[in-house]
Order: structure tokens, then C-alpha cells, then sequence
């Protein structure tokens, strides 16, 4: 991908290590990067919530919880944040019982398209979580306990006046960093080339962060094409992948 020239991204040259408990971590969860959508669900979408929601589902909350707990064990937790329709986090899921995927999202129809799917496919190491991930990583889930972060086709809020929208921050690099084991990843994709060079810089200046290459990365084979992903592709869009490990 080529470099971009962007607007400086507010914070990033400058960050000296953003509190991960006060205030400009508030302030993040205040400025949303979603909106709601009222995305129409169908009957097997809503069975699927009404049956395993209480099983393998939680609302965003104000309290800590422990992910041994969460998942009946100490396998390594790793957390995806907008999954969408969740097609691509129950292949990866499947494709690595090993690790337990936390994966987030506010979309109701995409929440119950995941649970449906991880059913069918009879797995045990996934659990749904409705609410902002910003709130999810702040208030519930305890420093240095997760293997990995995945924020894959992140909305890009191209216009300049929703930049501050994006979800990849100085704020939120400092809070996902505080969250990661030292060693675990911090895994992004886009096919947005203004927000790549954003996150780049961004992650960059988190001093807690180390890029795992000069760059980006182009897609591990591991990470299937998510349904985002295949509308950039289709409008000739290149992809970017910056994974970044926790010091
Ligand atoms: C552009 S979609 C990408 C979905 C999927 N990863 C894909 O590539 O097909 C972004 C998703 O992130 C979710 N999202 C955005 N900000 C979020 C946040 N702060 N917490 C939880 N979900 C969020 C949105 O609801 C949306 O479903």
C-alpha cells in the first residue's frame, strides 16, 4: 500500500501514555464508533438469541469479570471487536479450539447469526458480548489478561469531521495495550488507506506497542476474508493487516 499523507491524528506524535481508568478513556466511550443499526433480523437470527443468549451471551457492564470463569477454562482468551455477521469468528474459531474468542459487537441480527453459527458448528470457545468495547475493555476485563485483540474492517469514518469516531485512538491504543499479555497482539485490517496510515501512526506511537514489521502485513493465512473485506476488495481496495505486540 502506498503512503498517504494524512491529517495528523490528534494525540499521536505527542501521547505519553494515556490513562487506561479516567478521563480521556470516558471520553472515548461518550464518542461512539458504531451507530446503531437497525439491521432487520430473521427468525432463526432471533431463536438463536432467545435460546443461548443466557448460555453464551452478556450485556457490557460495570463490573470486572474473570475469563476463566466466562469460559470454564485457562485457555488462552483472544478478543474480536465488530464481528458483524460473525461468519469469519466462528471459522477461526473452529479452526483453533484452542483459544477462547470473547467477540463483541452492538449488531442484534449479527449477534444472533454468530450464536446460531457456533451451535451448528458445535463449538465451546466463543462467547458474545452486546455492548461498546470501549466500556467492555475499560470497566469489565482486568489488565494483562488477554492473548490477542482483533479488529478487523473497523468503520472507517472517512469524512475528517468523524475522525474522532474512529475506534483506533491514542486512548484506545493505550487501554487494548493495557489489556494484552506482554508478547499478545494487537491485530487490525483495513481497506480504508487514510485509516491504515492512521492506525500505523497511531499504534506506532503507543510506547507500549511494537510493530511486528516495517509496515503492514499483508492477510495471514489464517484470517479468513470477512464479509467487509470482500466489499473493498470488490471496489478495488488494497487491505492492510498491522499486527502490533505488547512489550
Ligand atoms: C464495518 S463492520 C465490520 C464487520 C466485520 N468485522 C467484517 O469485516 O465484516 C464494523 C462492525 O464493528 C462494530 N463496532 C464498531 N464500533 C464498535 C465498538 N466500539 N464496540 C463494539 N462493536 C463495534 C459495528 O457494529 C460493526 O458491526
Amino acid at each position: 500500500m502506498s503512503p498517504i499523507h494524512t491529517s495528523p491524528v490528534p494525540g499521536a506524535s505527542t501521547h505519553a501514555g494515556a490513562s487506561t481508568t479516567d478521563g480521556p478513556v470516558r471520553h472515548m466511550a461518550t464518542v461512539r464508533s458504531f451507530t446503531p443499526r437497525r439491521g432487520r433480523i430473521t427468525l432463526a437470527q432471533r431463536e438463536a438469541l432467545d435460546r443461548l443468549w443466557e448460555r453464551w451471551g452478556f450485556d457490557v457492564a460495570a463490573r470486572t469479570i474473570d475469563l476463566g470463569d466466562v469460559f470454564g477454562n485457562e485457555r488462552p482468551v483472544v478478543l474480536e471487536i465488530g464481528f458483524g455477521m460473525g461468519e469469519t469468528t466462528a471459522a477461526m474459531a473452529a479452526a483453533d479450539p484452542d483459544t477462547n474468542v470473547l467477540a463483541i459487537d452492538v449488531h442484534t441480527p449479527g449477534q444472533g447469526s454468530l450464536l446460531y453459527d457456533a451451535e451448528l458448528r458445535g463449538l465451546t470457545n466463543i462467547r458474545v458480548v452486546n455492548g461498546d468495547a470501549v466500556e467492555l475493555l475499560r470497566d469489565m476485563l482486568p489488565p494483562a489478561c488477554l492473548a490477542g485483540i482483533r479488529v478487523f474492517f473497523s468503520d472507517p469514518w472517512p469524512k475528517t469531521r468523524h475522525h474522532k469516531r474512529r475506534l483506533i485512538q491514542p486512548e484506545f491504543a493505550a487501554l487494548a495495550a493495557s489489556r494484552l499479555v506482554p508478547g499478545g497482539t494487537l491485530h487490525c485490517a483495513t481497506d480504508w488507506a487514510h485509516y491504515a496510515e492512521w492506525m500505523l501512526e497511531v499504534l506506532a506511537a503507543e510506547p507500549a506497542l511494537v510493530n511486528t514489521t516495517d509496515g503492514y502485513l499483508p492477510r495471514p493465512a489464517w484470517r479468513p476474508i470477512t464479509r467487509f473485506e470482500q466489499q473493498g476488495l470488490d471496489k478495488g481496495h488494497e487491505v492492510a493487516d498491522l499486527i502490533f505486540r505488547r512489550r
